[in-house]
């Protein structure tokens, strides 16, 4: 006797297998998302509580203005942080809308600071002005907080994230590069990164993340359904750095040649590319 599926059954068993893939993916990336708020919620907490422990034994005006300052730094902090959350909630519709992609990259760098100074890591922002991208909120984030725990957990020693932000009118598209100094990816791997379940993490870090290899096949499927693409270019050693390409939600402008285009230069003359850049898909 063989348990092997009937040629006729197979079809309808990949799709079942697809659709619990989707599912699971959908479940690590709510996780990610709960266990990072968690963690800042947990943090600002703590901040309130030993500053307030500091106002009451200390009856000095100095100590108690420099306690009530940083109580109202941590509050406010959780305020913008819970603000962005319900943001993200109200957006819950699969719609592909125009969607402010400076802000969710603020949103998600604010949701992940505390985590980031704790590695020493350092963030540098180049955003220039750019139009809505036709996007979901909620899935764009999920993409953007995958790029930057897998950058962070690159650099173990710390290092420097750098974010840059551009438009070209010439394809209309908005383009978002993520890029950190960490351990890069070796050339033999490259090709098998966006592959689910492919990972070269020993299961979750210190920090409770990591390890299920979803995260990326998420991202290239998100970025898909989007319309964009997402390319990586690594070189071992020196850092790896990924870049989102998603339609903005204006018409493109009269089209420009590529080679005349000073954005898409950039990115392909990046001096990680010593390994060649691997497309998704
Ligand atoms: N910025 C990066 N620097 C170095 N290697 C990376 C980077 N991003 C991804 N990788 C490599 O690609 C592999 C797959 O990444 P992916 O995000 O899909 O899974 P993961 O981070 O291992 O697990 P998780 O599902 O929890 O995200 C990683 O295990 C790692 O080897
Ligand atoms: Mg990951």
């Amino acid at each position: 006797m063989t348990d092997q599926p009937s040629d006729a059954a197979i079809p309808q068993q990949l799709e079942q297998l697809q659709q619990r893939l989707a599912q699971a993916q959908r479940l690590t990336a709510l996780g990610e998302l709960l266990s990072t708020t968690t963690h800042e919620f947990n943090n600002i907490l703590m901040t309130v509580i030993n500053y307030a422990k500091l106002g009451l034994r200390h009856t000095d005006n100095e100590t108690r203005q420099k306690a009530f300052e940083k109580i109202l730094a941590a509050a406010q902090r959780a305020a913008r942080i819970s603000h962005s959350i319900l943001g993200m909630a109200k957006n819950r519709s699969g719609n592909l809308e125009p969607t402010n992609l400076v802000q969710l990259l603020e949103d998600t760098l604010l949701l992940l600071e505390r985590e980031l100074n704790k590695y020493r890591i350092a963030v540098e922002k180049y955003l220039q002005p750019i139009p809505p991208v036709l996007a979901n909120g909620n899935q764009i984030q999920q993409v953007l907080l995958n790029l930057i725990i897998n950058a962070r957990q690159a650099m173990p020693q710390g290092g420097r994230l750098t974010v840059k932000l551009w438009h070209d009118p010439g394809s209309g598209m908005v383009h978002l590069m993520i890029r950190d100094t960490g351990c890069g990816i070796p050339p033999e791997i490259l090709p098998r990164i966006f592959d689910p379940f492919f990972t070269t993490k020993t299961g979750p870090d210190s920090s409770g993340k990591g390890g299920t290899g979803l995260g990326l096949s998420m991202c290239k499927e998100i970025i898909q359904a989007h319309q964009g693409r997402i390319r990586v270019e690594s070189a071992p050693g020196r850092g790896t750095a990924f870049t989102l390409m998603l339609p903005s939600a204006q018409p493109p402008a009269e089209p420009a040649p590529p080679a005349l285009s000073p954005s898409t230069q950039e990115a392909v003359s990046s001096p990680l590319s010593t390994a060649p850049p691997a497309p998704a898909g």
